[in-house]
Protein backbone atom coordinates (compact mmCIF):
# COMPACT_ATOMS: atom_id res chain seq x y z
CA UNK A 1 0.00 0.00 0.00
CA UNK A 2 3.00 2.51 0.76
CA UNK A 3 4.57 1.12 -2.98
CA UNK A 4 1.10 2.12 -4.39
CA UNK A 5 0.50 5.59 -2.65
CA UNK A 6 4.34 6.45 -2.83
CA UNK A 7 5.86 4.50 -6.55
CA UNK A 8 3.37 3.61 -8.42
CA UNK A 9 2.37 6.03 -9.75
CA UNK A 10 4.19 7.24 -13.44
CA UNK A 11 4.03 8.94 -17.01
CA UNK A 12 2.13 5.37 -18.07
CA UNK A 13 0.69 4.03 -15.23
CA UNK A 14 -0.26 0.52 -15.63
CA UNK A 15 0.09 -0.38 -12.31
CA UNK A 16 -3.64 0.45 -11.36
CA UNK A 17 -6.13 -1.70 -9.98
CA UNK A 18 -9.69 -0.73 -10.60
CA UNK A 19 -11.40 2.10 -12.91
CA UNK A 20 -9.89 5.75 -12.91
CA UNK A 21 -11.37 8.14 -10.43
CA UNK A 22 -14.22 10.28 -11.76
CA UNK A 23 -14.64 13.42 -10.56
CA UNK A 24 -17.67 15.31 -8.65
CA UNK A 25 -19.20 16.60 -11.80
CA UNK A 26 -19.24 12.95 -13.21
CA UNK A 27 -22.14 12.92 -10.30
CA UNK A 28 -25.10 14.29 -10.93
CA UNK A 29 -24.96 16.11 -7.15
CA UNK A 30 -25.64 19.74 -6.45
CA UNK A 31 -24.72 21.25 -2.80
CA UNK A 32 -28.27 21.23 -1.56
CA UNK A 33 -27.82 17.24 -1.45
CA UNK A 34 -25.14 17.08 1.14
CA UNK A 35 -25.32 17.92 4.75
CA UNK A 36 -22.55 17.61 7.28
CA UNK A 37 -24.13 16.17 10.01
CA UNK A 38 -26.77 13.67 9.87
CA UNK A 39 -28.38 10.38 11.96
CA UNK A 40 -25.86 8.10 11.00
CA UNK A 41 -24.94 6.53 14.42
CA UNK A 42 -25.17 2.65 13.52
CA UNK A 43 -25.57 3.41 9.46
CA UNK A 44 -27.68 5.80 8.21
CA UNK A 45 -30.49 4.43 7.14
CA UNK A 46 -30.78 5.40 3.05
CA UNK A 47 -27.33 4.22 2.72
CA UNK A 48 -28.20 0.79 4.37
CA UNK A 49 -31.46 0.53 2.62
CA UNK A 50 -29.71 1.63 -0.90
CA UNK A 51 -27.41 -1.38 -0.45
CA UNK A 52 -29.74 -3.82 0.96
CA UNK A 53 -32.22 -3.41 -1.88
CA UNK A 54 -29.15 -3.92 -4.18
CA UNK A 55 -27.50 -6.77 -2.75
CA UNK A 56 -31.16 -8.01 -1.50
CA UNK A 57 -29.52 -8.35 1.88
CA UNK A 58 -31.58 -7.61 5.51
CA UNK A 59 -30.46 -4.28 6.69
CA UNK A 60 -29.56 -6.30 10.45
CA UNK A 61 -26.87 -7.96 8.22
CA UNK A 62 -24.98 -4.63 6.51
CA UNK A 63 -22.03 -2.53 8.30
CA UNK A 64 -20.70 -0.03 6.45
CA UNK A 65 -17.25 0.98 7.07
CA UNK A 66 -14.61 3.58 5.15
CA UNK A 67 -13.94 1.12 1.81
CA UNK A 68 -12.98 -2.24 1.53
CA UNK A 69 -10.01 -1.71 3.21
CA UNK A 70 -11.55 -0.80 6.81
CA UNK A 71 -14.26 -3.44 5.77
CA UNK A 72 -11.91 -5.58 6.53
CA UNK A 73 -10.11 -4.26 9.48
CA UNK A 74 -13.24 -4.42 11.23
CA UNK A 75 -14.35 -8.06 9.83
CA UNK A 76 -11.17 -9.98 10.53
CA UNK A 77 -10.96 -8.21 14.11
CA UNK A 78 -14.41 -9.34 15.17
CA UNK A 79 -13.96 -12.62 13.67
CA UNK A 80 -10.60 -13.98 15.04
CA UNK A 81 -8.66 -13.71 18.41
CA UNK A 82 -5.34 -13.24 19.14
CA UNK A 83 -3.33 -17.06 18.45
CA UNK A 84 -6.22 -18.29 16.23
CA UNK A 85 -5.54 -19.71 12.88
CA UNK A 86 -6.26 -17.84 9.70
CA UNK A 87 -5.73 -19.59 6.35
CA UNK A 88 -5.05 -16.99 3.85
CA UNK A 89 -4.80 -17.23 -0.31
CA UNK A 90 -1.53 -16.80 -1.94
CA UNK A 91 -0.85 -15.21 -3.70
CA UNK A 92 -2.98 -12.43 -1.69
CA UNK A 93 -3.65 -8.54 -1.37
CA UNK A 94 -0.83 -7.58 1.03
CA UNK A 95 -3.01 -5.71 3.33
CA UNK A 96 -5.07 -8.68 4.41
CA UNK A 97 -1.90 -10.61 5.37
CA UNK A 98 -0.67 -7.81 7.18
CA UNK A 99 -4.08 -7.14 8.74
CA UNK A 100 -3.95 -11.21 10.14
CA UNK A 101 -0.06 -10.48 11.13
CA UNK A 102 -1.29 -7.44 13.03
CA UNK A 103 -4.61 -9.10 15.16
CA UNK A 104 -1.82 -11.20 16.35
CA UNK A 105 -3.30 -14.64 14.63
CA UNK A 106 -1.14 -17.62 14.05
CA UNK A 107 -1.05 -17.07 9.67
CA UNK A 108 -1.06 -19.98 7.92
CA UNK A 109 -1.71 -20.25 3.58
CA UNK A 110 -3.00 -22.19 1.25
CA UNK A 111 -1.80 -22.02 -2.61
CA UNK A 112 -3.17 -20.99 -6.23
CA UNK A 113 -0.69 -21.90 -8.28
CA UNK A 114 -0.60 -20.42 -11.62
CA UNK A 115 0.06 -23.44 -13.31
CA UNK A 116 -3.67 -24.29 -12.01
CA UNK A 117 -5.03 -20.87 -13.53
CA UNK A 118 -5.11 -19.71 -10.10
CA UNK A 119 -8.14 -21.65 -9.00
CA UNK A 120 -8.82 -22.16 -5.85
CA UNK A 121 -8.28 -26.03 -4.32
CA UNK A 122 -10.76 -26.74 -1.73
CA UNK A 123 -9.11 -30.18 -1.09
CA UNK A 124 -6.11 -28.08 -0.28
CA UNK A 125 -8.27 -26.24 1.92
CA UNK A 126 -9.34 -28.97 3.66
CA UNK A 127 -5.98 -30.53 4.39
CA UNK A 128 -5.22 -27.38 5.72
CA UNK A 129 -7.45 -26.37 8.31
CA UNK A 130 -7.37 -27.55 11.80
CA UNK A 131 -10.00 -27.47 14.68
CA UNK A 132 -8.13 -23.72 15.63
CA UNK A 133 -8.88 -22.30 12.58
CA UNK A 134 -11.24 -19.95 12.68
CA UNK A 135 -10.98 -17.78 9.36
CA UNK A 136 -10.74 -18.80 5.64
CA UNK A 137 -9.55 -15.66 3.49
CA UNK A 138 -10.28 -15.24 -0.25
CA UNK A 139 -10.68 -12.14 -2.71
CA UNK A 140 -12.63 -12.89 -5.37
CA UNK A 141 -12.30 -11.58 -8.14
CA UNK A 142 -8.45 -12.39 -6.75
CA UNK A 143 -6.30 -9.66 -6.45
CA UNK A 144 -3.94 -10.13 -8.01
CA UNK A 145 -4.79 -12.64 -10.79
CA UNK A 146 -8.24 -11.28 -11.69
CA UNK A 147 -9.74 -15.02 -11.86
CA UNK A 148 -13.34 -15.40 -10.51
CA UNK A 149 -13.83 -18.42 -8.47
CA UNK A 150 -17.45 -19.74 -8.76
CA UNK A 151 -20.41 -20.46 -6.59
CA UNK A 152 -19.90 -24.35 -6.35
CA UNK A 153 -15.87 -23.91 -4.96
CA UNK A 154 -17.08 -21.20 -3.10
CA UNK A 155 -19.77 -23.39 -1.26
CA UNK A 156 -17.48 -26.16 -0.79
CA UNK A 157 -15.25 -23.85 1.33
CA UNK A 158 -17.64 -22.87 3.03
CA UNK A 159 -18.97 -26.54 4.34
CA UNK A 160 -15.04 -27.22 5.02
CA UNK A 161 -15.07 -23.70 7.35
CA UNK A 162 -18.39 -25.16 9.03
CA UNK A 163 -17.04 -28.93 10.17
CA UNK A 164 -14.41 -26.86 12.16
CA UNK A 165 -16.81 -23.70 12.97
CA UNK A 166 -14.76 -21.40 10.96
CA UNK A 167 -15.59 -18.34 8.72
CA UNK A 168 -14.93 -17.82 5.26
CA UNK A 169 -14.05 -13.72 4.74
CA UNK A 170 -14.66 -13.01 0.80
CA UNK A 171 -13.55 -9.40 -0.46
CA UNK A 172 -15.22 -8.91 -3.36
CA UNK A 173 -13.97 -5.79 -4.55
CA UNK A 174 -13.38 -6.39 -7.59
CA UNK A 175 -16.38 -8.80 -8.22
CA UNK A 176 -18.68 -5.82 -9.20
CA UNK A 177 -17.08 -5.87 -12.25
CA UNK A 178 -19.57 -8.27 -13.25
CA UNK A 179 -21.72 -6.18 -13.87
CA UNK A 180 -24.62 -8.14 -12.83
CA UNK A 181 -27.77 -6.83 -11.57
CA UNK A 182 -28.33 -7.89 -8.75
CA UNK A 183 -24.88 -8.31 -8.27
CA UNK A 184 -23.94 -11.92 -6.93
CA UNK A 185 -22.11 -12.00 -3.50
CA UNK A 186 -20.72 -15.05 -1.55
CA UNK A 187 -23.31 -13.97 1.45
CA UNK A 188 -26.03 -15.82 0.31
CA UNK A 189 -23.96 -19.29 -0.09
CA UNK A 190 -24.29 -19.71 3.27
CA UNK A 191 -23.96 -18.27 7.25
CA UNK A 192 -20.25 -19.14 8.02
CA UNK A 193 -19.62 -16.16 4.58
CA UNK A 194 -19.30 -12.87 5.92
CA UNK A 195 -18.18 -10.44 2.60
CA UNK A 196 -16.34 -7.08 2.03
CA UNK A 197 -16.75 -4.59 -0.60
CA UNK A 198 -17.01 -0.91 -1.60
CA UNK A 199 -17.76 1.18 -4.45
CA UNK A 200 -14.24 1.39 -4.78
CA UNK A 201 -12.57 -0.26 -7.73
CA UNK A 202 -15.28 -1.32 -10.60
CA UNK A 203 -16.88 2.45 -10.70
CA UNK A 204 -14.12 5.04 -10.02
CA UNK A 205 -15.72 5.66 -6.84
CA UNK A 206 -12.63 5.60 -4.90
CA UNK A 207 -12.68 8.40 -2.70
CA UNK A 208 -15.79 8.04 -1.46
CA UNK A 209 -15.05 5.58 0.36
CA UNK A 210 -18.39 3.78 0.30
CA UNK A 211 -18.05 0.22 1.52
CA UNK A 212 -19.09 -2.33 3.78
CA UNK A 213 -19.82 -5.35 5.85
CA UNK A 214 -22.33 -8.70 5.02
CA UNK A 215 -22.51 -10.36 7.65
CA UNK A 216 -25.11 -12.36 9.97
CA UNK A 217 -26.76 -10.18 11.98
CA UNK A 218 -25.34 -11.07 14.80
CA UNK A 219 -21.92 -10.37 13.71
CA UNK A 220 -22.82 -7.36 12.36
CA UNK A 221 -24.09 -6.09 15.61
CA UNK A 222 -20.55 -7.14 16.98
CA UNK A 223 -18.84 -4.85 14.73
CA UNK A 224 -20.68 -2.17 14.49
CA UNK A 225 -19.80 -2.18 18.47
CA UNK A 226 -16.00 -2.60 17.20
CA UNK A 227 -16.20 0.30 14.99
CA UNK A 228 -16.62 2.44 18.26
CA UNK A 229 -13.89 1.62 19.26
CA UNK A 230 -12.08 2.63 15.99
CA UNK A 231 -14.19 5.27 13.88
CA UNK A 232 -17.20 5.74 15.97
CA UNK A 233 -19.16 7.71 13.53
CA UNK A 234 -18.37 8.11 9.78
CA UNK A 235 -18.29 11.48 7.40
CA UNK A 236 -22.10 12.43 6.79
CA UNK A 237 -21.43 13.87 3.57
CA UNK A 238 -19.88 10.79 2.26
CA UNK A 239 -22.87 9.28 3.11
CA UNK A 240 -25.12 11.06 1.58
CA UNK A 241 -22.51 10.81 -1.87
CA UNK A 242 -22.68 7.47 -1.75
CA UNK A 243 -26.16 6.68 -1.46
CA UNK A 244 -26.79 9.26 -4.69
CA UNK A 245 -23.72 7.47 -5.96
CA UNK A 246 -25.69 3.65 -5.88
CA UNK A 247 -28.78 5.48 -7.52
CA UNK A 248 -26.22 5.98 -10.37
CA UNK A 249 -24.51 2.92 -10.94
CA UNK A 250 -26.26 1.30 -13.75
CA UNK A 251 -24.69 4.57 -15.77
CA UNK A 252 -21.47 4.37 -14.57
CA UNK A 253 -21.23 0.38 -14.60
CA UNK A 254 -22.18 0.86 -18.60
CA UNK A 255 -19.25 3.32 -19.33
CA UNK A 256 -16.37 0.99 -16.94
CA UNK A 257 -17.44 -2.10 -18.58
CA UNK A 258 -16.65 -0.25 -22.27
CA UNK A 259 -13.38 0.88 -21.43
CA UNK A 260 -12.83 -2.79 -19.74
CA UNK A 261 -13.90 -4.90 -23.15
CA UNK A 262 -12.30 -2.31 -24.92
CA UNK A 263 -8.79 -2.55 -23.21
CA UNK A 264 -9.01 -6.05 -22.43
CA UNK A 265 -8.73 -6.66 -26.41
CA UNK A 266 -5.46 -4.44 -26.47
CA UNK A 267 -4.00 -6.42 -23.77
CA UNK A 268 -4.82 -9.59 -25.48
CA UNK A 269 -3.71 -8.11 -28.89
CA UNK A 270 -0.14 -7.84 -27.05
CA UNK A 271 -0.06 -10.53 -25.10
CA UNK A 272 -0.37 -12.91 -27.93
CA UNK A 273 2.33 -11.23 -29.56
CA UNK A 274 4.97 -11.92 -26.75
CA UNK A 275 6.31 -15.30 -26.20
CA UNK A 276 8.05 -14.01 -23.19
CA UNK A 277 5.29 -13.51 -21.14
CA UNK A 278 2.89 -16.05 -19.95
CA UNK A 279 -0.48 -15.30 -18.57
CA UNK A 280 -4.12 -16.33 -17.00
CA UNK A 281 -6.83 -14.24 -19.21
CA UNK A 282 -9.59 -14.21 -16.36
CA UNK A 283 -11.88 -12.26 -19.73
CA UNK A 284 -13.40 -9.74 -16.73
CA UNK A 285 -12.31 -7.34 -14.64
CA UNK A 286 -9.61 -4.51 -14.41
CA UNK A 287 -6.51 -6.53 -13.62
CA UNK A 288 -4.17 -9.46 -14.95
CA UNK A 289 -0.90 -10.91 -13.84
CA UNK A 290 1.46 -12.10 -16.29
CA UNK A 291 4.38 -14.42 -15.62
CA UNK A 292 8.10 -13.12 -17.01
CA UNK A 293 9.40 -16.09 -18.98
CA UNK A 294 12.92 -14.82 -19.91
CA UNK A 295 13.90 -11.72 -18.56
CA UNK A 296 14.83 -10.69 -15.06
CA UNK A 297 12.06 -9.15 -13.93
CA UNK A 298 12.97 -6.79 -11.13
CA UNK A 299 15.48 -5.22 -14.32
CA UNK A 300 12.50 -5.47 -16.64
CA UNK A 301 10.73 -3.32 -13.77
CA UNK A 302 13.57 -1.20 -13.50
CA UNK A 303 14.11 -0.21 -17.00
CA UNK A 304 10.32 -0.10 -17.96
CA UNK A 305 10.16 2.63 -14.88
CA UNK A 306 13.69 4.55 -15.40
CA UNK A 307 13.74 4.58 -19.41
CA UNK A 308 10.36 3.75 -20.79
CA UNK A 309 8.77 5.89 -17.65
CA UNK A 310 6.15 3.05 -17.13
CA UNK A 311 5.20 1.21 -14.20
CA UNK A 312 3.64 -2.07 -13.76
CA UNK A 313 2.99 -3.49 -10.05
CA UNK A 314 5.71 -5.80 -9.00
CA UNK A 315 5.24 -9.29 -8.23
CA UNK A 316 6.98 -9.49 -5.19
CA UNK A 317 4.63 -7.51 -3.58
CA UNK A 318 2.19 -10.80 -4.13
CA UNK A 319 5.16 -13.05 -3.16
CA UNK A 320 5.27 -13.72 -6.35
CA UNK A 321 8.49 -12.11 -7.61
CA UNK A 322 8.08 -13.31 -11.79
CA UNK A 323 4.98 -11.78 -12.38
CA UNK A 324 3.77 -8.22 -12.63
CA UNK A 325 0.15 -7.05 -12.29
CA UNK A 326 -0.72 -4.81 -15.13
CA UNK A 327 -4.12 -2.59 -14.66
CA UNK A 328 -6.59 -1.87 -17.46
CA UNK A 329 -8.96 0.43 -15.50
CA UNK A 330 -7.41 3.60 -16.94
CA UNK A 331 -7.06 5.89 -19.92
CA UNK A 332 -6.80 4.04 -23.44
CA UNK A 333 -3.52 6.79 -24.71
CA UNK A 334 -1.97 5.32 -21.17
CA UNK A 335 -2.55 2.03 -21.79
CA UNK A 336 -1.53 1.66 -25.67
CA UNK A 337 1.77 3.56 -25.21
CA UNK A 338 2.64 1.80 -21.91
CA UNK A 339 2.30 -1.67 -23.22
CA UNK A 340 4.38 -0.40 -26.39
CA UNK A 341 6.65 0.44 -24.14
CA UNK A 342 6.63 -2.36 -22.14
CA UNK A 343 7.02 -4.76 -25.10
CA UNK A 344 10.30 -2.56 -25.59
CA UNK A 345 11.40 -2.93 -22.23
CA UNK A 346 10.88 -6.52 -22.80
CA UNK A 347 13.10 -6.56 -25.87
CA UNK A 348 15.73 -5.11 -24.47
CA UNK A 349 16.14 -7.17 -21.37
CA UNK A 350 15.04 -10.72 -22.62
C1 LIG B 1 -8.50 -7.16 -2.65
C2 LIG B 1 -8.59 -5.73 -2.24
N1 LIG B 1 -9.30 -5.39 -1.15
C3 LIG B 1 -9.41 -4.12 -0.75
C4 LIG B 1 -8.82 -3.09 -1.45
C5 LIG B 1 -8.99 -1.68 -0.95
O1 LIG B 1 -10.26 -1.26 -1.34
P1 LIG B 1 -10.86 0.14 -0.87
O2 LIG B 1 -10.26 1.18 -1.75
O3 LIG B 1 -12.34 -0.02 -1.09
O4 LIG B 1 -10.50 0.35 0.54
C6 LIG B 1 -8.07 -3.38 -2.58
C7 LIG B 1 -7.39 -2.30 -3.32
O5 LIG B 1 -6.55 -2.51 -4.16
C8 LIG B 1 -7.96 -4.74 -3.00
O6 LIG B 1 -7.28 -5.05 -4.09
Amino acid sequence: MHWAKTRSRARFNLATSGIANLSLKDLHVSLDDLEITGDSGYGYAPLIRALADRYQIEPLCIVTAAGTSFANHLAMAGLVNPGDEVLIERPVYEPLLALAHYLGTNVKRFERRFEDSFRISPAEIERSVTTNTRLIVITNFHNPSGVVTDEETLKEVGEIARKVNARVLVDEVYLEMLFQNPPSTAFHLGKEFVVTSSLTKAFGLSGLRCGWVFAEAEIAERLWRLNDLFAASPVHAGERLSVLALKQLAGLAEKARNRLDHHRQLLDAFLDGRTDLESIRPGSGSIMFPRVTQANAEELFKLLREKYETSVVPGRFFESPSHFRIGLGGDTESLTEGLRRLGLALDETG
